[in-house]
């Protein structure tokens, strides 16, 4: 393409309006300043703010930088669409591509303008990304926005020993591989959220979750734990006198490494010698018909659950899982506490007088019943309770009223931190394995009905994990008859093959 000096020097002068000069480019600019004078407007009223809210990180840190984006691709597409035109209009006037003249001072000074702008802009884009990168690792981001759907995880988490541990230290972990995973999975939950997909409840993410070495063992590392650990358990009887029942127990919490002593107790499984599979029938793991282990030596033994309806071929076929500390520990933070377990905590601290004859009952009574949304089942605490004193200790009624108002407002507040009808949520839909007493826990292998072809069977035993040391019943000590371990409130012979959970679930009767 030919150029005569004439025209090339009339560009370069400046005499042509500059190609930015077009509606594209003019919107683009619009958009690119306003989208600025936001992220600086947002960013002033978080660095004022006391407490931002999650709302304003994904603004300043998220949309806005992606319309300042496409604000300045906007612009270069109208250059780019105008040169064309004028190249078609006057073949002649435009080079096919642009004269860089460093001899020409205007040119030189754009240059320079453009170098340093450029430059500015990747400092600062850097920054912002990597505000982007904190607050999408924030709390308030996972927690807080899409706020109905990760409300129960998000409260329970709140009340429980890891509510200053992040989100993403269980969920993510260190390292890019997990966080570009879980990113990528970030971005189907919000499709999932947007168009109303998720399910209810949300379900476990076991199969996703991060191996615990990699995630729990950060904080928390097997040679840690040795020895015993003393626990106590208080419960308080559905009786009129709302009868306080103690139980004091070393729990063998044991140790998970020959280095720091004795590997024995509780925390022997995840001992890194000691090698625990299970398969699972269900997919929330609470039925285990086949266990398998390794040991120190490399012996190998299976465990077969008596009951099991499973074949060994069908064993053969199913998907194995090694055990570690989220088998165990699958409840470290999202803890739905039982009904009946937090009534003996807020009577334990007496955040409901203890003297209200049949709260005990009462509260698990109103608390056990079906509700479909919280507004309801607050209203019907209130009413029901309230009802409840009234007919049936009228003569009474006007000293107990102030106790009555305060159960109703500790009830209350136990369901909404633990029972979630919009979501489905509550203990029954998320089981604790910690234990065995109101989810089977340890006895989904420990019921002394999974056993070898040899003869071995999982130890049932009631001293192999903790050791009673003493219990009351009203202050008084009830401690257990001779040859017996644990003194039952009522009497159930020697407990062989009992399951707590025939009885005790945590809710209406216990
Ligand atoms: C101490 C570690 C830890 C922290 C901190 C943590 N989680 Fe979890 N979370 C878990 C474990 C373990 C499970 C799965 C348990 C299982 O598979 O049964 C889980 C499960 C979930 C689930 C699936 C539903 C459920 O209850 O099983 C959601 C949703 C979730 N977490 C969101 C969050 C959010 C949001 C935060 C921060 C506000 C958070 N988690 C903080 C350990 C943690
Ligand atoms: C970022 C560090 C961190 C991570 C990651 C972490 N924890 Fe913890 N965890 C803590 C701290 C701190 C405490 C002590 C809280 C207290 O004493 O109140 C704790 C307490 C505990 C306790 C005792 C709870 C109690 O009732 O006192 C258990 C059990 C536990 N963690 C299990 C886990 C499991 C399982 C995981 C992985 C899913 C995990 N933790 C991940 C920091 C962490
Ligand atoms: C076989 C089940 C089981 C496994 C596997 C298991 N734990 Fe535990 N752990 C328990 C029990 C039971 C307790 C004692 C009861 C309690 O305090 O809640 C306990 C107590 C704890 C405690 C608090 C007591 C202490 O000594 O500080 C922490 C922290 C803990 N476990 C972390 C872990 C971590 C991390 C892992 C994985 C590396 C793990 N556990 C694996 C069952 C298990
Ligand atoms: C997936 C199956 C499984 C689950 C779940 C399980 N265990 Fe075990 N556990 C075993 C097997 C298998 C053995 C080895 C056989 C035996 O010693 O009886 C064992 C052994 C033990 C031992 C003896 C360790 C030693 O010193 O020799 C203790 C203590 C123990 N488990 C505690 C627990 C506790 C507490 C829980 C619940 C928090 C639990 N287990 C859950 C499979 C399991
Ligand atoms: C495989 C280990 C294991 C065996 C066997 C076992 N327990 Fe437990 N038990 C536990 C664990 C773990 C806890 C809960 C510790 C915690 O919550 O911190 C517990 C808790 C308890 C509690 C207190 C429950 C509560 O929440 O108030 C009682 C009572 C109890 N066990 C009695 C028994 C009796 C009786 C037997 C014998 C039939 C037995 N246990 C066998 C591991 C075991
Ligand atoms: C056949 C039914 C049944 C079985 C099985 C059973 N319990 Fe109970 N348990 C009861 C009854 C009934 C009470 C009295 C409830 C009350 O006073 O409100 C009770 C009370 C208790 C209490 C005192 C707390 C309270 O609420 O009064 C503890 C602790 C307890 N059981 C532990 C266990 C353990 C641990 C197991 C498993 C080894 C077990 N129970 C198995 C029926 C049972």
């Amino acid at each position: 393409m030919e150029n005569t000096p004439q025209t090339s020097d009339r560009v370069a002068q400046g005499k042509m309006p500059g190609l930015s000069r077009n509606l594209i480019s003019l919107t683009g600019a619009a958009i690119a300043i306003a989208s600025i004078v936001g992220i600086v407007f947002l960013f002033s009223i978080e660095l004022l703010a006391q407490r931002g809210t999650p709302y304003l990180g994904i603004f300043t840190y998220i949309i806005f930088p992606a319309i300042l984006i496409f604000g300045l691709l906007t612009i270069l597409v109208g250059m780019l669409i105008e040169r064309r035109r004028r190249h078609h209009m006057a073949p002649s006037m435009i080079a096919q591509y642009p004269r860089i003249d460093f001899n020409n001072p205007r040119q030189r000074r754009m240059i320079s303008l453009f170098v340093v702008f450029t430059f500015v802009f990747l400092f600062v884009s850097a920054i912002g990304s990597y505000q982007a990168f904190e607050y999408t690792e924030s709390n308030s981001f996972c927690g807080q926005l899409c706020h109905s759907v990760m409300n129960p995880e998000y409260v329970a988490y709140q009340n429980s020993p890891h509510a200053r541990v992040g989100c993403v230290d269980c969920h993510v972990g260190p390292g890019a591989t997990w966080y570009v995973r879980s990113k990528l999975s970030g971005a189907y939950q919000v499709y999932s959220v947007l168009f109303n997909k998720y399910p209810r409840p949300i379900h476990t993410p076991i199969k996703s979750l991060r191996p615990a070495q990699e995630t729990c063992e950060q904080c928390h590392w097997p040679e840690k734990f040795f020895g015993a650990q003393m626990k106590i358990f208080t419960h308080f009887a559905t009786d009129e006198e709302n009868t306080p029942k103690q139980i004091r127990m070393l729990i063998n919490t044991g140790g998970g490494s020959d280095r720091s002593g004795f590997v024995t107790g509780i925390h022997w499984h995840m001992n890194i010698a000691n090698e625990i599979t299970y398969v699972s029938s269900d997919d929330k793991r609470q039925v285990i018909p086949w266990v398998q282990m390794k040991d120190k030596s490399g012996k190998i033994t299976q465990f077969f659950a008596e009951d099991a309806k499973l074949s060994q071929d069908q064993i053969a076929g199913m998907e194995k899982r090694r055990l570690d500390c989220v088998d165990c520990h699958n409840r470290p933070t999202h803890i739905y506490v039982p009904p009946d377990r937090a009534v003996d905590d807020s009577l334990l601290a007496r955040r409901i007088d203890r003297s209200l004859p049949f709260i005990k009952q009462q509260a698990l009574d109103v608390l056990s019943k079906p509700y479909d949304t919280t507004d309801d089942a607050l209203r019907n605490i209130a009413v029901e309770l309230d009802k409840y004193y009234r007919s049936n200790y009228a003569s009474r009624y006007n000293q107990l009223e102030g106790s009555v108002k305060g159960a109703i407002k500790e009830v209350q507040h136990i369901f909404s931190t633990n029972i979630f009808p919009e979501m489905k949520v509550d203990w029954r839909t998320h089981p604790d394995n910690i234990s065995h007493y109101y989810f089977s826990g340890c006895f989904r292998c420990h019921d002394g009905q999974h056993k070898s072809p040899e003869g071995k069977v999982v130890r049932n035993d009631c001293n192999i994990c903790h050791t009673i040391i003493d219990q009351t019943s009203g202050g008084v000590s009830v401690m257990p008859v001779e040859g017996k371990s644990f003194q039952h409130p009522v009497d159930l012979g020697d407990f062989t093959g009992m399951k707590c959970t025939d009885c005790h679930s945590g809710g209406g009767s216990n």
